[in-house]
């Protein structure tokens, strides 16, 4: 007869046979979801826990089960855990384990639990806490820009549209865009995060179980608020897995276009910014260079956190319920996803924190007067002109201009048409009128600025 220390015990009951060595590199999991632990230990005491208030187990059993996790917690910890050739995945790693060191009392740990239930409520504590980890970097990014639009209140900096001058801005109004990004990131996160509310244990393999669980009690000990209401989806759902991816892509998208603009700023052509030297290399061969490695892998990140959520709708696609094996691939890409935005989340704060700014530089590139183009239509505009046709007229002073070599402040009284008066138009080129003008809610006018940088602040808060 096997005792309970025989690791027979733990292999497929149907299969006699050993398995294809190739087949388990296939089918263990244990290499990636090891990091699971914390999780399937917290929820393996609360479950022994119910079962001994159930009656289910003896409460002797369930000292024992509640001694050798603790064991069990500290080799985990440790790095001491004596992992064995047979433990497909984290699970049976950890029962194995417990029932080497509790004896026949461990074998009841798995009473009125199946891998099926226990694996899902792994995923949902771990993409509660990804979730939250996530959404506080986010917020200490967001913060970061915050301070750095109130370090760079009033500094111009042309904005642009097809990556040409469009219309001057001030540095702060451009910041605090990314901060607006990220507070919706932020929103997202706390979605995927509610997403995880349904405890899935207790569903069993996929129709209940026939013992009266407690699945109130083992929800409140986790930090679920509910219990998931279908057996059959609770063994099935991974929607908060791709709820996080999706938060995740979005943000990382978000991430690819600070750092993008970071390489353009950094750059001798435009030179609106210095990068942190711990945030920067050195070329190998050319000594005058300060590569923005970072801010370039920012941009390059965010596809493959993109192609994770991409796979796990094709994993999880026309997949039959309940549980199948298809469900184990969701770990790799959540993982990765995860650990890249928050890598991400951190370079990104470290460049915003430490990037120097060129007043000179900036003021310079906002400064040419065909960026206030705009303005001097409205001024047509103001005098009665329809949008189109001053858009035509500015066109064509835009074209005189550049053709002559010259700014159109420089354009003489008899090149402009009426109605427009040479001092008016001096007055809307001068560089703080463009600025100063755009004065409706969410303009780039200092007022405005200042307002909603108040806005986000408090938003964070
Ligand atoms: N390692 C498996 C996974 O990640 C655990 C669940 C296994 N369940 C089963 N019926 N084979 O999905």
């Amino acid at each position: 007869m096997s005792t309970p220390h025989d690791p027979a015990r733990f292999s497929a009951a149907r299969t006699a046979a050993e398995p294809d060595a190739d087949f388990k590199a296939l089918n263990d999991s244990l290499a990636f979801d090891v990091r699971l632990w914390p999780f399937d230990v917290a929820q393996s005491r609360a479950h022994a826990r119910m079962l001994a208030a159930q009656g289910i187990v003896e409460e002797a059993d369930r000292d024992a089960i509640l001694a050798a996790l603790d064991r069990v917690e500290t080799e985990l910890q440790a790095g001491s855990f004596p992992f064995a050739p047979g433990d497909e995945d984290v699970h049976m790693a950890i029962e194995r384990r417990v029932t080497e060191l509790a004896g026949p009392a461990g074998g009841r740990l798995h009473t009125a639990r199946s891998r099926n239930d226990q694996v899902a409520t792994d995923m949902a504590l771990f993409v509660r806490e990804a979730a939250g980890r996530a959404g506080e970097l986010v917020t200490d990014l967001a913060t970061a820009l915050v301070d750095a639009a109130q370090r760079h209140l009033d500094w111009p900096l042309p904005g642009y549209t097809h990556l040409q001058r469009g219309q001057p801005v001030y540095l702060s109004h451009h910041l605090l865009a990314y901060a607006w990004m990220l507070l919706r990131d932020r929103e997202r996160l706390a979605f995927a995060a509610d997403q995880t509310r349904a405890l899935p244990l207790g569903a069993g393999a996929l129709a209940g179980v026939s013992f009266a669980t407690d699945r109130v009690a083992v929800a409140s000990e986790l930090g679920f608020a509910e219990v998931a209401p279908n057996s059959i989806d609770a063994v099935s759902n991974r929607d908060f897995v791709l709820d996080l991816l999706h938060a995740a892509s979005t943000c990382a998208t978000h991430l690819s276009r600070l750092g993008a603009e970071l390489v353009l700023w950094s750059s001798s052509e435009f030179g609106f910014c210095e990068l942190p030297d711990a945030w920067t290399s050195g070329s190998s061969i050319m000594p005058q260079k300060k590569n923005p490695d970072a801010a370039e892998l920012l941009r390059a990140k965010a596809p493959r956190v993109v192609g994770h959520l991409a796979a796990l709708h094709g994993v999880f696609h026309a997949l039959p319920l309940t549980y199948n094996k298809d469900l184990q691939e969701d770990k790799e890409h959540l993982f990765d996803a995860v650990d890249t935005l928050e890598l991400c989340l951190v370079a990104a704060r470290g460049m915003v924190e430490g990037a120097r700014f060129d007043r000179e530089r900036m003021a310079a590139a906002a400064g040419d007067d065909l960026i206030a183009a705009t303005d001097l239509a409205d001024l047509l505009v103001r005098h009665g002109v329809p949008f189109r046709e001053a858009h035509g007229v500015v066109a064509g002073l835009a074209r005189t201009a550049i053709q002559s070599g010259r700014t159109l402040a420089q354009l003489g009284p008899d090149e402009l048409p009426p109605p427009l008066d040479h001092a008016e138009v001096a007055e809307i080129l001068r560089p703080a009128a463009w600025l100063e003008s755009k004065v409706s809610e969410g303009g780039t006018a200092l007022s405005r600025v200042r307002e909603q940088l108040e806005c986000a602040r408090a938003a964070l808060a």
